[in-house]
C-alpha cells in the first residue's frame, strides 16, 4: 500500500479526493497518525471500524481545521469550551460536548456527545480543508495495539487495509490528545494526553473521571479500557526499577529474553536484556515523543517479557504512565511479572 510524501500537494489532493469519495486516508497529526474518513458519511466511517477491527462502542474524534466548524457538530459553544479552544487549538486537546443530530451515530457510538479537536499539523489541517468536511479519525493502529507515530508503523499494522498513507515523518508530541468532557458543572478529564493537566488548570479546574475500569459497552470513554496500546510481548510496569534490581531479576531467569523500556540511564545491563531509552536527558516531552516507537522497536525483537520503568506523573509523564499502565494491562511489579512467567513455564 503506497506511502505518499505529505510535502507534495499532489499527495494531499489525492488524499482529499479519497476522503470526499468515502475512502480512508492515514495522515499525520502532531500526536499520532490518524485513520481518517468523512465524518458526515456513515458508510465511510464504518470502514474505519472494519480496518481497525475496532468495536462499534468506541466513539471517534472529529478533526476540524477551523473553529467555526464546531457549529455543525455541537449544539452550541459553551464559554468554557471557547476558552479552552482559544488556549489550546490547534493542539492536542479534544473536547467532548453535546452533539447536533446531523452528526452520524456511528461516529459517537450512539452517545449524545461528540469529541472534537483541531490538530496542530499542517498536513492534517490542509487535508481537512481540501476535503471540505470534518474528518473522523482514531489512531491508525489495530484496535488495542500501540498507536503509530510514523507512516511505516501505520503500514506495519494496517497493511493493505488503507489505500493512502500520507507521510510527514515522526509525530512531534507522540501521545494522543488529552480528552476533556465539557459539562455544565465544569470539565472532566477522560484521558490524559498531549496537553498536560498543569496547563489545563491554568484555564479552569479539572475533575478526574470516576468511571470504573470495565470492558462494558456502556462506558463513557473506551480509551479508559484497562488494556490498550498493548505490544505483542507481555509488558509489566515496574516502579523503582533500578540497575541492581534488574540485575537480580535477570540473573534468576538467565534464559529469559528481556526487554526494558527505560527512563533512567543504566550503565550495565544484564546480558539477556535489551534496553530502549525514552529520554537520555530525562526530558518528559522527549519521552512522550519516543514512547510508542520505542515500544514497537522492543516488541519487534519478540522478547519474552517487556519491563517498563515507571516515570514521574507530572507534565507529559501522566499521559505516558497512563499508556504504560494500559500497555501492561494493569500488571504492576515483579510479583506480577513472575506470575506471568509461571504461566509461561519459565523457571
Ligand atoms: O491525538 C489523538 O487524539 C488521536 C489523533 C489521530 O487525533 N486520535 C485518537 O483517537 O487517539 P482514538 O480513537 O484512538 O481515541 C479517541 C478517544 C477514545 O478514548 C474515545 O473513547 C474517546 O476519545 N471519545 C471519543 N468520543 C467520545 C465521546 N463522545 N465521549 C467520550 N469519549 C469519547
Ligand atoms: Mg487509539
Amino acid at each position: 500500500m503506497p506511502i505518499y510524501p505529505a510535502s507534495k500537494i499532489s499527495s494531499l489532493k489525492l488524499a482529499a479526493r479519497s476522503i470526499r469519495s468515502g475512502g480512508l486516508v492515514a495522515f499525520p497529526t502532531e500526536t499520532v497518525y490518524g485513520l481518517g474518513a468523512d465524518a458526515m458519511n456513515p458508510t465511510a466511517v464504518a470502514k474505519i471500524f472494519a480496518a481497525k477491527k475496532r468495536p462499534f462502542f468506541d466513539p471517534l474524534i472529529v478533526h476540524i481545521a477551523d473553529i467555526n466548524a464546531v457549529r455543525d457538530l455541537w449544539t452550541d459553544m459553551p464559554l468554557l469550551a471557547q476558552r479552552l479552544a482559544e488556549a489550546f487549538w490547534p493542539g492536542p486537546l479534544t473536547l467532548v460536548y453535546r452533539k447536533r443530530s446531523n452528526v452520524p451515530d456511528i461516529v459517537t457510538a450512539g452517545l449524545d456527545t461528540v469529541a472534537v479537536r483541531m490538530p496542530d499539523h499542517p498536513t492534517a489541517l490542509e487535508l481537512i480543508r481540501l476535503s471540505g468536511t470534518p474528518i473522523a479519525a482514531p489512531s491508525a493502529n489495530l484496535f488495542g495495539r500501540t498507536s503509530p507515530t510514523t507512516a511505516q508503523a501505520v503500514r506495519d499494522d494496517l497493511g493493505s487495509r488503507v489505500r493512502v498513507i500520507l507521510d510527514a515523518g515522526a509525530c512531534r508530541v507522540g501521545v494522543e490528545s488529552t480528552v476533556l468532557k465539557i459539562e455544565t458543572r465544569g470539565v472532566t478529564l477522560l484521558r490524559p494526553g498531549g496537553v498536560p493537566l498543569e496547563a489545563l488548570r491554568k484555564i479552569c479546574p479539572v475533575r478526574f473521571s470516576s468511571q470504573p475500569k470495565t470492558k462494558s459497552s456502556k462506558m463513557r470513554s473506551p480509551g479508559l479500557l484497562e488494556s490498550h496500546y498493548a505490544p505483542v510481548s507481555p509488558m509489566v510496569l515496574i516502579p523503582g526499577l533500578t540497575q541492581a534490581v534488574l540485575k537480580r531479576f535477570a540473573a534468576r531467569y538467565p534464559k529469559l529474553r528481556l526487554a526494558c523500556l527505560l527512563w533512567t540511564p543504566m550503565t550495565h545491563l544484564p546480558r539477556n536484556c535489551h534496553a530502549g531509552y525514552l529520554s537520555r536527558r530525562r526530558n518528559l516531552t522527549e519521552a512522550a515523543a519516543k514512547l510508542f516507537e520505542t515500544i514497537r522497536k522492543l516488541d519487534k525483537m519478540k522478547p519474552d517479557l517487556i519491563l517498563a520503568q515507571a516515570l514521574p506523573k507530572r507534565a507529559l509523564g501522566l499521559a505516558i504512565m497512563d499508556r504504560l499502565m494500559k500497555a501492561s494491562s494493569g500488571r504492576v511489579g515483579f510479583n506480577q511479572a513472575e506470575q506471568l512467567l509461571r504461566k509461561g513455564d519459565w523457571k
